[in-house]
């Protein structure tokens, strides 16, 4: 059987770090396993244009692996080219470079290793909200300049205590962001998803839906943003919904960068409309270097708190969902059933409720 996979390359890194196994000097620990039992693995990370080796492999692979870090965007064009492929396994959370719809139409299962980096992106974002709130970036650069102007920092740094945060997407991470909130003393947490929380589940960290998303961001000096990336929510942040956000509001989204508008959010940090933006996640990736999120500033010369996807894929991470990828394998080689929180894409269609309300 041949087996794609699309990962990142870990260079100097990778040779140096074994536990780096999401990349290609790894191969997220599965080629000795895989050979001894026969199957051929084709890992790269050439994945642009017809001439890569992710176009090249995919006309006769059976399974393709690929990880939301590095993502191999898997059309409805390349799908039909794809005759042998009955499974697509996300070495990570969050499937939506395959065209979720097309494998639907196409009977080609669609897993993920899910929970495997929900604490990893959890606690990414609360570090990204405070160091928004406290304005951290600018403090950090001054002091690696030789300066020292403490008014500069203080006029723009906030404390997290008595502000209101809310997170759009209240599934695995947003639910672990509002429990790792909750000794902050916010003045009030929020959510805004479609499926509501269990009751217990609310009531523990104190979290109040917000049924109308306007009415949500109106309300918030934080959101951050932790639902996957569908038709449904495909520039859900844009220039209208920014309007609407409290003058002054700081956003968070590790989530995945195609949520938000790009040119939307740099006008509305330029303008000063929002005081803050700051996540790992782009709509291309990787981001092009003239991407204008990589040096976009509010009206003070700061509130930029983004940095390469890298939130879900620390090495603690990188263990659990390569473990989980394998145990994917396992099953499917095996023809064992699958663990179904993992399946996103049965054979023909949607087995979760997070892509989208169909
Ligand atoms: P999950 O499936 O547990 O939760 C997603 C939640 O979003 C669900 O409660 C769902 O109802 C809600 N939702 C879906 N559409 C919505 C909409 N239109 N409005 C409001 N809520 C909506 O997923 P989990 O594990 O929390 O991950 C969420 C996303 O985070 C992933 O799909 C992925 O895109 C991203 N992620 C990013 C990582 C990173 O390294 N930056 C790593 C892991 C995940």
């Amino acid at each position: 059987m041949k087996i794609l996979a699309i990962l990142y390359h870990g260079h100097k890194a990778a040779e140096e770090e074994p536990r780096l196994l999401g990349t290609v000097e790894n191969k997220l620990g599965l080629e000795d396993w895989l050979k001894s039992q026969g199957h051929e693995l084709i890992v790269s990370a050439s994945k642009e244009g017809p001439d890569s080796d992710f176009q090249k492999h995919i006309v006769d692979a059976e399974i393709l692996i690929t990880t939301p870090f590095h993502p191999g965007y898997l059309t409805r064009s390349i799908m039909e080219k794809a005759k042998n492929l009955k499974l697509c396994v996300t070495a990570g959370v969050g499937s939506d470079h395959i065209d979720l719809n097309a494998a639907v139409d196409h009977g080609i299962q669609v897993l993920e290793v899910s929970g495997s980096n929900v604490v990893s992106v959890a606690e990414h974002v609360v570090m990204s909200i405070l160091l928004l709130v406290r304005n951290f970036v600018p403090a950090h650069e001054m002091i690696e300049r030789g300066d020292w102007q403490v008014s500069d920092i203080a006029r723009d740094a906030y404390d997290l205590e008595g502000k209101v945060v809310g997170t759009i997407g209240a599934g695995r991470i947003g639910y672990r962001v509002l429990q790792r909130l909750v000794p902050f003393n916010t003045k009030e947490l929020l959510y805004y998803d479609y499926a509501p929380l269990p009751a217990s589940a609310a009531e523990a960290v104190k979290a109040r839906r917000v049924e109308d998303l306007k009415d949500f961001v109106s309300q918030c000096d934080v959101i951050t943003v932790n639902c996957p990336l569908h038709e449904g929510t495909r520039g859900l942040v844009n220039a209208e919904l920014l309007k609407h956000c409290k003058k002054g509001a700081w956003i968070v989204n590790t989530a995945r960068g195609a949520i938000c508008d790009k040119d939307a959010i740099a006008a509305a940090l330029k303008s000063g409309q929002i005081s803050g933006y700051s996540g790992d996640v782009w709509n291309v990736q990787p981001a092009p270097k003239d991407h204008v999120w990589r040096t976009m500033k509010n009206p003070l010369g700061a509130g930029n708190g983004m940095v390469p996807h890298y939130s879900g894929t620390t090495l603690d991470a990188q263990a659990r969902y390569a473990a989980g990828v394998r145990s994917i394998l396992e099953n499917y080689l095996s023809g064992k059933p699958q663990d179904s929180a993992n399946i996103i894409v049965g054979l023909g269609k949607y087995e979760t409720k997070a892509y989208g309300q169909r």
